[in-house]
């Protein structure tokens, strides 16, 4: 975990506290953001005090997940383990984002989401903004006719985000106490950073519902999984995300999408359509409109040629510009990654049970579960798997926790596994008494789950 981090936060904390009035309350869409990409898998089990050998561990998790492999080709022998992310669907991004908000997205995501895991590929002052009104006008275009989903109810959201598990990977409201959670149970600051979420309020009310309904579609990266919520329950939780700290919507809704944006020029839309090619948008986002995932990219130097030591290119703490993007990285993760590149040559293939440990931490699945000693729930994130009422209560951790995978591909053969991971949702589960349902992931990236679970958990037989 961050201590480094932690331990300056919980300083500035109190230092802040000490000197001013108290702040609003915080919201799960204005949560505190950290200062660098966050990438989960890394946050929670990797930190400044680790040796070098093991954060380069990490450092192979950054290479993954911040997608360094889609430009710098990994290794043959290993690419398997390095398949990258693809980056959320653009079709319909206008349909979400308003006009200037994509704009400032596309000019330094950052501004936008602070700690985002997109790179800015026009950071610093007034670079190429002809370019970027370009890409602005070109995906100003790519509207998507959603459904009209209710509004939902604020309070109602409210509620269920802080019960069926939104908050084992994102951050609760602070001081907000759950209904339902026993009287003994104290609420505590959550101690490690959450998966942030600062588009929840910036993406127009109707797309957010829709997101929340189809996630597996519009981020094909698989990192966010689908509940299977109802469209009700889907609108009371995109109400209370876009409601922010006063917990109200703004009059008009329909005002910012439909504001008056600049009328889109052919040639500018032609152009940014081209720019999005050649700024190598589409290393990490399919071509909006095209079958198929990303597109391949030759161009940038193998992973194993990049010189561990540079403290330019990529690693750089100002933008460089041109096709370098800028990741806005911290010492630790720009560290991390340099231990990995520098071992890059002794990474071997991951035998199952290491694959496992690899992929569930990718997926964030550790967020739920614990095995072999890794993982589960942190401590404090408990109290956000709801208890369905006093039965529940009387079974203790096993009334509201997820169960442990040890041995999990010895209770289930492939077929339960396989429907398990990528659904149809949960049709029937299992343990009835839980509030946090089993999420379903994204075919593809859950794929490989049940024939290494049942190499490793029944003695090599699949
Ligand atoms: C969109 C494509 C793209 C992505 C994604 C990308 N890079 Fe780069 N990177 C480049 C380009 C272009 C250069 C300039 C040199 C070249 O052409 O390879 C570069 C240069 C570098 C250099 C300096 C190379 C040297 O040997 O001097 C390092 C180190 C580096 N990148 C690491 C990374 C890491 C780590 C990540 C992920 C956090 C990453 N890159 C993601 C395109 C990319
Ligand atoms: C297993 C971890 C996990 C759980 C559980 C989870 N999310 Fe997410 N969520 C993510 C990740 C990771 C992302 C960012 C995905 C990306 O980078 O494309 C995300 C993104 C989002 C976003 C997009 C906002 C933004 O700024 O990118 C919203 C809204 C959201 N989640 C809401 C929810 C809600 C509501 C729940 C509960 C029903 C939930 N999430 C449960 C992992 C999770
Ligand atoms: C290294 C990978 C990478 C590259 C290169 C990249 N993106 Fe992204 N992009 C992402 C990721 C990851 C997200 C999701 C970020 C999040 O939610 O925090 C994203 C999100 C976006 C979004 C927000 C979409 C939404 O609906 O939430 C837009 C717009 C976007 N990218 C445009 C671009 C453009 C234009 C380019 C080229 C100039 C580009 N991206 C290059 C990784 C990348
Ligand atoms: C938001 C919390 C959450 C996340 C994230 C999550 N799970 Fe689960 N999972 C559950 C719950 C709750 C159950 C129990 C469902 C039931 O029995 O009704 C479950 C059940 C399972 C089971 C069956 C266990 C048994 O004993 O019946 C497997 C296997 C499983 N999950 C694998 C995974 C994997 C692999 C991932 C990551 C890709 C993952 N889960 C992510 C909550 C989660």
């Amino acid at each position: 975990m961050r201590s480094d981090q932690n331990g300056l936060a919980l300083l500035a904390g109190l230092f802040l506290a000490a000197v001013s009035i108290p702040s609003a309350r915080t919201h799960p869409a204005h949560a505190k953001p950290v200062n660098y990409p966050f990438v989960v898998g890394f946050e929670r089990f990797h930190g400044s005090l680790d040796d070098e050998a093991y954060l380069a561990e990490g450092g192979f998790i950054l290479l993954n997940e911040l997608n360094c492999v889609a430009c710098h080709a990994p290794p043959e022998g290993i690419a398997g383990q390095f398949s990258g992310i693809v980056a959320t669907a653009l079709e319909g991004v206008a349909s979400r984002l308003a006009p200037l908000e994509l704009e400032i997205f596309i000019r330094n995501p950052r501004f936008a989401k602070r700690d985002t895991t997109m790179p800015s590929l026009f950071a610093g002052p007034d670079r190429d903004l002809e370019e970027v009104a370009a890409l602005r006008s070109w995906l100003g275009t790519l509207t998507k006719e959603i459904p009209a989903h209710p509004i939902g109810d604020i309070e109602r959201g409210r509620v269920l985000y802080h019960r069926i598990g939104c908050v084992a990977c994102h951050a609760p409201e602070a001081g907000y106490r759950p209904p339902g959670v026993p009287d003994r149970a104290e609420i505590e600051m959550v101690g490690l950073a959450s998966v942030p979420m600062n588009l929840a309020d910036l993406y127009d009310l109707n797309a957010l519902t829709d997101f929340l309904l189809h996630p597996n579609e519009h981020r094909p990266s698989g990192r966010m999984p689908d509940f299977g919520l109802s469209v009700t329950d889907a609108s009371d939780l995109s109400a209370y995300l876009k409601a922010g700290p006063d917990l109200a919507l703004p009059d008009d809704l329909t005002e910012a999408l439909t504001a008056e944006s600049p009328p889109a020029d052919a040639a500018l839309v032609a152009r940014g359509r081209e720019l999005f090619l050649t700024k190598q948008c589409h290393a990490c986002h399919a071509m909006p409109g095209e079958a198929g995932g990303r597109r391949a990219m030759p161009s940038s130097k193998p992973l194993a040629n990049l010189d561990p030591a540079a403290t330019g290119g990529c690693f750089s703490e100002r933008p460089v510009g041109g096709l370098v993007p800028f990741y806005g990285l911290d010492l630790v993760q720009r560290r991390a990654l340099a231990a990995a590149l520098k071992r890059l040559a002794e990474r071997s293939a991951l035998d199952p049970a290491r694959e496992i440990d690899w992929r569930m931490k990718q997926l964030n699945c550790y967020a739920c579960h614990e095995r072999a000693g890794i993982g589960g729930p942190e401590t404090s994130r408990e109290v956000y798997f709801g208890f369905s009422g006093e039965e529940a209560i009387k079974l203790g951790r096993d009334g509201h926790l997820p169960p442990t995978l040890d041995s999990i591909g010895q209770r289930l053969d492939l077929g339960q596994l396989e429907r398990l991971l990528s659904g149809p949702a949960h049709p029937a589960p299992s343990r009835p008494h839980l509030l946090v349902p089993m999420p379903v992931f994204r075919r593809e990236a859950v794929a490989p789950f049940p024939l290494l679970f049942r190499r490793v958990d029944s003695e090599g037989k699949p």
